[in-house]
């Protein structure tokens, strides 16, 4: 299994987004994650079609689009016209989310659902099938710069177990508080893709920031 970096745009500098692109592809970034905020189903507000249409005049890389919004399913054509790789919602944030995920693949999407630390792996169990990512949540969402829960270590062991269980070929995807210390304990517990903000564009040098993570996963101990 290959580790899969996807920076996540909100730590980065927007006033120089091209160059915080060129960067993160230089560093062999493979995604570049976006955290869609309304104030609403988070605390904070950030950014939506504006931001990635802008992306996407300055990067080819895949965008994974994170929407932590209550009624996501508003936004599964806007974003599927605006050519976003992945789409990942929230299970609390809609009432029909079996529906949605289907909707989200007919606009040749991949659909994503987000476990907060809270939020038991029984909200995607029925779901599976329609899944192409799995997003567990390792802070509380709504800013950048979380600590680490330990405790998702073992929620992701048990997201991994459950889709060997079902033969899903879904990405398991973390977000929060992921450094060079964290990456490899979540790596361990069968997570293959890696969100990560401050760790990359809260470095000096991001492209070298990404080779970093990467080694934590593999170098041998
Ligand atoms: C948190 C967001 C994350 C955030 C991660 O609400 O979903 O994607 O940008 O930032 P770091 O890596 O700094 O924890
Ligand atoms: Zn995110």
């Amino acid at each position: 299994m290959n580790v899969r970096i996807a920076p996540s745009v909100l730590s980065a500098d927007l006033g120089r987004l091209k160059e915080a692109m060129a960067a993160i592809e230089r560093g062999g970034a493979e995604w570049i994650h976006v955290d869609v905020m309304d104030g609403r189903f988070v605390p904070n507000l950030t950014f939506g079609a504006p931001l990635i249409r802008a992306l996407k005049k300055v990067s080819n890389l895949p965008l994974d689009v994170h929407l932590m919004v209550a009624e996501p399913e508003k936004y599964i054509e806007e974003y599927a016209d605006l050519g976003a790789a992945v789409f990942t919602f929230h299970p609390e944030a809609t009432l029909h989310v079996q529906r949605q995920l289907a909707r989200v693949r007919e606009r040749g999407m991949g659909a994503g659902l987000a476990l907060n630390p809270a939020s038991p792996i029984g909200l995607i169990e029925e779901v599976v099938d329609d899944l192409d990512l799995v997003l567990v949540m390792s802070v509380n969402p709504g800013f950048g710069g979380q600590r680490y829960i330990e405790a998702s270590s073992d929620k992701i062991r048990r997201v991994r177990a459950l889709l060997n269980a079902r033969q899903s070929p879904a990405v398991l995807e973390v977000d929060g508080g992921i450094t060079a210390a964290t990456i490899r304990p979540a790596w361990e517990a069968g997570a293959d893709t890696f969100v990560a903000g401050t760790a990359v564009f809260g470095e000096a040098d991001p492209a070298r920031a990404i080779q970093k993570l990467k080694q934590a996963c593999t170098i041998a101990v």
